[in-house]
């Protein structure tokens, strides 16, 4: 999101990059990378041992076995618990994984006890100190077995064994000899996430993205262990969520977008596939209604809940007056002191929390210019009372430090030290400092898309950084994790979406998932060279970094 003390000339000519890379002419994001006429997958080098793994996030440990790999054949079987359950289901995800590019078929069966030669093994179990993502993976050449206590664990150690494999594993059909062996070397990875809470944002307000694109954003998200989904689900330019007691949110408020687009919305039924995506990845989405700034959607579409300020630069392009499709931020509010304000935020927050399974929901509450500071705070107060009394904790952005907190509201960094306001009354942070995560930054001066007010952040600024040591006197008990937003008042599609997130998506699920201990720059940047053929056979656009020898 634009920052607001952004210089008026920027905002022109980030406003004229928005309507000339997107909505308002035809769609120009960067073309995919093209995968090379013939693969080059026989010639890249198999993993012959363990501990020359190509993982990211890196694991908390590995430990290269002697002996021969472990190879999937046509005999190969899946084997998850007798009690079925969700174990079972990540049982029948791998076997989907790995049908295609094997042409192998992978039966799934339910039994306990040992397990018979040649099977990849689920288990629940192992230590309960490695918590619900962690996991154990053995790998012999008779046999694999996962173990972990929870099967969101399961989940992100089948992620690893999916990057253990060739990178034609992602292939989508039979790949006849290429490679000739499907093999993972022996040996044995014990693995947990440093913090609980890693996550990335999508902004679906500035520009819409279908439910399909969605899908291929939380496709990332489950490949690099990320366990959050925030949606950013309203702003000034878009509503996006269909809320059944202010049915023109949706219907008004959804209807354009920044440059003036059709926009669109997720019907009740769309969120609930999103919801139900996401789930099946064990990604938790955290539903996100902007307040009291970013509102003139909402304002657009029910004039009662704003105090008849006017938006200030007319949007020729916009379908009716009042929306807005340019990108400026910090004007719009909610009017602080009707009532009809509140019982708004009521209204939507309950409707939200009965199709939202997660824990959070977030309320926005940054940039707002036009609120005193009493006015604002005691604006957020009564907010986080109606996310309570529907049984959610709350999440804002760093600005609601300069409201009393209730216990279990989250704050989230983006841009200041405001964050530690919130600290200071014994909140959980989220970190997405701009200059590190802000997926929407160019990479450089020549990135064709995105913004800069914060900073350039090639690949190696998003991954060298640590969010507790980020600011003085935070301490790993402060931090719940971390979250990579993507604003995309400058990004119209999945393509242009995925062109900035990779590869430092992956880098920052790194920074979330892997302890210091085993983090490193020079091994990072060799690991996600790796990366980039799976990636082309998924279709998923990149940055080609030059700080990597891709
Ligand atoms: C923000 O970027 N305004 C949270």
């Amino acid at each position: 999101m634009l920052h607001y003390r952004v210089p008026t000339a920027q905002l022109v000519s980030a406003l004229t990059l928005a309507c000339a890379i997107t909505a308002c002419g035809a769609a120009r994001a960067p073309e995919p990378t093209p995968l090379p006429a013939r693969v080059p997958l026989e010639s890249a080098p198999a993993l012959t041992m363990l501990g020359a793994h190509r993982l990211v996030p890196a694991p908390a440990s590995v430990t290269s076995a002697e002996g021969p790999p472990f190879a999937l054949t046509a005999t190969t079987t899946i084997v998850v618990p007798a009690s079925g359950g969700e174990a079972s289901r990540v049982g029948a995800w791998m076997a989907t994984l790995l049908r295609p590019a094997t042409g192998l078929l992978f039966p799934v069966s339910a039994a306990d006890g040992a397990a018979p030669a040649g099977a990849i093994v689920l288990r629940r179990g192992g230590e309960a100190s490695r918590g619900a993502e962690g996991y154990e993976l053995t790998i012999t050449s008779d046999s694999v077995r996962l173990v972990a206590a929870e099967p969101a664990g399961l989940f992100r150690g089948v992620q690893t064994l999916r990057q253990l494999l060739p990178a034609a594993i992602e292939s989508e059909q039979s790949v006849a000899g290429v490679p000739k062996e499907w093999t993972i070397p022996a040996g044995r990875i014990v693995d947990r996430p440093r913090f609980a809470y890693r996550g990335a944002m999508l902004d679906v307000a500035r520009h819409f993205f279908t439910v399909k694109e969605v899908y291929q954003f939380v496709d990332l998200l489950a490949l690099y262990k990320l366990n959050t989904l925030h949606l950013h689900l309203s702003d000034d330019q878009g509503w996006r969520i269909e809320i059944d007691s202010w049915p023109r949110l949706a219907t008004i408020g959804g209807s354009t977008q920044v440059g003036g687009g059709p926009g669109g919305y997720y019907t009740k039924a769309d969120y609930a596939e999103i919801v139900r995506y996401a789930a099946d990845r064990f990604i938790t989405v955290v539903p996100e209604i902007d307040v009291p700034a970013h509102t003139n959607a909402a304002i657009a579409a029910y004039p009662e809940l704003g105090c008849s300020r006017p938006v200030p630069v007319p949007s020729p392009n916009a379908p009716m007056p009042g929306l807005y499709t340019g990108i400026r931020v910090g004007w719009s509010a909610l009017c602080h002191d009707k009532e009809v304000t509140y019982k708004f935020v009521d209204d939507v927050v309950r409707e939200l929390a009965a199709m939202t399974p997660g824990p959070f929901i977030h309320m926005g509450g940054d940039e707002v210019e036009v609120l005193t500071r009493e006015q604002y705070a005691a604006f957020i107060e009564r907010v986080q009372d109606i996310v309570a009394r529907h049984g959610k904790r709350m999440i804002g952005w760093e600005e609601i430090g300069r409201a009393k907190m209730r216990p279990g509201t989250i704050a989230q960094m983006w841009h200041a030290d405001t964050l530690l306001l919130a600290a200071r009354q014994g909140a959980k942070l989220v970190m997405s400092p701009a200059t590190k995560a802000y997926l929407d930054m160019k990479y450089t001066p020549a990135t064709e898309l995105g913004l800069a007010w914060a900073a350039h952040v090639e690949l190696q600024a998003s991954y060298d950084w640590d969010p507790v040591t980020f600011f003085k006197g935070l301490t790993e008990n402060d931090v719940l994790g971390i979250e990579a937003p993507l604003w995309t008042e400058t990004v119209s599609n999945i393509s242009a979406a995925q062109f900035l997130l990779m590869p430092r998506l992956p880098a920052l699920a790194e920074v979330g998932w892997t302890p210091t201990s085993a983090r490193n720059w020079e091994s990072f940047r060799t690991r996600i060279a790796a990366h980039a053929p799976r990636w082309r056979l998924l279709g998923v656009n990149y940055y080609p970094s030059p700080q990597v020898a891709w």
